[in-house]
């Protein structure tokens, strides 16, 4: 089929007001400003409240989007939501969103891939609007990691915050849209990022809580090698599946997870840094809500102005990862 079928259409983000500083960590675990920076580029992270879950924080950034678009609640075929923190595990997200929108018509449904979320679901949305089941499909991304982090583990505590972003996708018009993605995981690579309890397979217990468990675990090294290998292959895969080279593209919007994997990845890419949209600073790891809270940003901010070419990658557990070329 000739690309592009589907465009993004508005954009919307809500980041918790709460803002939690590297020095505040280190009042509370090993760890300092310099060691965060250094190691991560954070600099501070956003901490949802109690009255900020999933679901709400996911509304405000689907709201913005209806009100960029026009297109109200009632339009909606389709509302997919990115997320691996839900505030519930069963039903999903979306359906949580769908009766807090009054999405009425619409199927709901969430896409979990971790931090890549947000670009599967994209292109779940292209899908469905490709085979006409969906004109207006509504793709939100929301996190809450920091209910499922181990806030006494310095080796993730530091990495992570929460937030939400959205953007609407529909059949394109005028050129614009998805000129090419791309998508891949690897299920042997699971346990170097996981959350060994909870699930099924062992379900909560007293046991679960005590041995921290129930908690994101990560093996920061090897997940930081395959970081740096999946987000090249991604930058590869979606430049030459366009027919495009790195001299095109006039934004890159990489996951925001660590600004030396940013860097590698903008280095093999061919991507000057000036051309790539970073916030890992002031949000650390917002998983599947990164890419989308960055491209709402660089939209608002102007980085990213219509046609422009920009080049969205990602990858987190599972192993997953994707891109995306967009012409916006
Ligand atoms: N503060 C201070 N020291 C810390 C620390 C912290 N927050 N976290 C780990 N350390 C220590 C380790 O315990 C280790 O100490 P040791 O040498 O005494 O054993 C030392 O720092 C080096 O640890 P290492 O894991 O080798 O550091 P690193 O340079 O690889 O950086 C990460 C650690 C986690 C920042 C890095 O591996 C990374 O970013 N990985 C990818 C994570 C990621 O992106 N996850 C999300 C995927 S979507």
């Amino acid at each position: 089929m000739k690309r592009p079928i589907a465009e993004l259409w508005g954009t919307g983000r809500y980041t918790p007001k709460r803002v939690m500083t590297n020095d505040e960590f280190s009042k509370i675990l090993d760890t300092s400003d310099q060691w965060i920076r250094e190691r991560t580029g954070i600099r501070e992270r956003r901490v949802a409240g109690p009255d900020e879950s999933n679901a709400c924080m996911a509304k405000a950034a689907a709201e913005q989007v209806l009100q960029d678009t026009g297109i109200t609640p009632l339009d909606l075929d389709a509302l997919v939501v990115a997320t691996c923190s839900p505030d519930r595990l069963l039903p999903s997200q979306a359906c949580d969103l769908q009766a807090l929108i009054g999405a009425k018509h619409a199927a709901a449904f969430d896409v979990q891939a971790a931090c890549t979320g947000f670009l599967y679901a994209l292109n779940v949305a292209e899908g469905l609007v490709a085979s006409e089941q969906a004109e207006h499909v509504l793709v939100v991304a929301s996190e809450k990691l920091t209910s499922i982090m181990d806030w006494s583990d310095r080796t993730t505590a530091v990495l992570f915050g929460d937030g939400a972003g959205a953007t609407l996708v529909r059949k394109s018009t005028d050129g614009r849209g998805m000129l090419s993605s791309y998508m891949r995981s690897d299920g042997t690579l699971a346990e170097l990022l996981y959350r060994p309890g909870g699930g099924a397979a062992h379900p909560p217990s007293e046991e679960l809580l005590k041995d921290h468990s129930y908690y994101i675990h990560m093996a920061g090294r090897e997940v930081f090698k395959a970081a740096v290998l999946s987000m090249a292959d991604a930058c590869d895969k979606a430049l030459e599946r366009a027919g495009l080279s790195a001299g095109d593209i006039d934004l890159l919007i990489p996951h925001q997870a660590n600004i030396r994997i940013i860097e590698a990845t903008a280095k093999h890419a061919g991507v000057p840094m000036d051309k790539v949209y970073v916030n890992v600073d002031r949000y650390g790891n917002t998983s599947a809500a990164s890419v989308a809270i960055a491209l709402d940003e660089a939209v608002r901010c102007g980085r990213l102005k219509p046609g422009m070419k920009v080049m969205f990658c990602a990858f987190g557990a599972g192993f997953t990862w994707a891109s995306l070329v967009v012409q916006w």
